[in-house]
């Protein structure tokens, strides 16, 4: 097959929703674990609040939710089972931008890459250095780790067999052949087994979550954020694209705002959120800005669809005039059975809606 015949183009994609509207008014977009995220910011737009406190105020809720194992606290976590957080903002109206990376024990980290940009002369603060600058400022210490995401821990470290079937964190040698789920079982009695399959489902398919929410107000101000607990069983200190500005996140009061979720080590290596802005301020609109990522993307790996097909990376856009979109590189995933198309989030004023992504690649089940 030749390589054109397999890059999908943006006409024969799905096409995501493009609003146009004559003039700029409030609209919020995120990652499809955002709706909650996306109404509330969209609450704070209509009571008249900055759109970067909108966007902050509407993830804080996915940071403090412990059933979003993506993000905040209840995030799976790094290879020695400690969460550590990602995130950053961008202020449209006084072009700022705040991040924090690698942040252990602090749950609102959105917030604290505000904080950042507005109480430093820094864009990024990492490691035990944000700790200690969220503690200067009150912040209150928690352990991220919920019981939920250590499970999933636990089932990963389980499941690290060599051929041999040799692992220190199951049975011994001397053991009855036992498998992983039961030896998970000692641990945890009540767990149920939808509850174990999820853990085993967690750690067969480590997630790049994150949430990105990108919002524009009446008066044509945009702003973004995206907090993340990066790629589960990360190496300890491993950094995402979330809290790299241009990566995860970009804003151009003049132009538009993009962000993503997903494998963010091939985000960093294509400045994608940058990209897509660049390229909407060239005239694309916003799904073929994301498609053109995404097919740079797809070039760093030579188009090569067996690699390409280990990793989901998804790209969202918002565009000064209100236009926006959501894209995949792949056309949908299969866990536990069944394709499922990748959706973006939506606020325009009423209740937040799913809409579908287009996407540069089918993947067949
Ligand atoms: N996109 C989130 C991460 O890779 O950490």
């Amino acid at each position: 097959m030749r390589r054109r015949d397999w890059l999908i183009s943006a006409a024969a994609a799905p096409v995501a929703a493009q609003a146009m509207q004559a003039g700029p008014k409030n609209i919020v977009i995120s990652s499809a674990n955002g709706q909650n995220a996306c109404a509330k910011a969209m609450e704070v737009l209509k009571a008249g609040g900055d759109t970067l406190e909108a966007v902050v105020q509407g993830v804080t809720l996915v940071e403090d939710d412990p059933n979003d194992t993506s993000v905040g606290y209840g995030g799976l976590p790094n290879e020695e089972g400690i969460v550590e957080l990602d995130a950053s903002v961008m202020h449209g109206p006084t072009r700022r931008a705040g991040a924090v990376a690698s942040v252990r024990n602090i749950k609102n980290v959105a917030r604290l890459a505000k904080l950042v940009m507005e109480q430093t002369d820094h864009v990024m603060i990492v490691g035990e250095g944000a700790t200690r600058f969220a503690r200067a400022w009150g912040i209150p210490e928690i352990n991220l780790l919920t019981e939920r995401a250590r499970m999933a821990w636990m089932a990963w470290k389980q499941s690290l067999r060599d051929p041999e079937g040799h692992n220190n964190w199951t049975d011994g040698l001397d053991a009855p052949d036992t498998k992983a789920a039961a030896a998970l079982r000692t641990i945890w009695p009540e767990a149920s087994d939808e509850m174990i399959a999820w853990a085993f489902d967690m750690a067969r398919h480590p997630t790049t979550g994150t949430i990105n929410c990108l919002a524009l107000n009446s008066k044509g101000e945009m702003s973004g954020t995206t907090t993340t607990s990066g790629l589960a069983w990360k190496i300890p200190g491993r950094v995402g694209d979330s809290p790299i500005i241009g990566a995860g996140l970009y804003v151009d009061q003049e132009v538009g705002a993009a962000g993503s979720t997903g494998r963010g080590e091939e985000n960093i290596r294509m400045a994608g959120a940058h990209t897509i802005v660049e390229n909407m301020r060239h005239g694309m609109d916003p799904q073929a800005a994301c498609l053109d990522a995404l097919k740079r993307i797809a070039r760093n790996y030579n188009n090569d669809q067996k690699k390409l097909n280990q990793f989901d990376i998804n790209f969202y856009a918002l565009r000064k005039d209100g236009a926006y979109a959501g894209a995949s590189l792949w056309s949908g995933r299969v866990r536990r059975g069944y394709m499922a198309s990748f959706e973006f989030s939506v606020n325009d004023g009423g209740a937040s809606r799913l809409e579908k992504c287009a996407w540069l690649l089918e993947r067949k089940a």
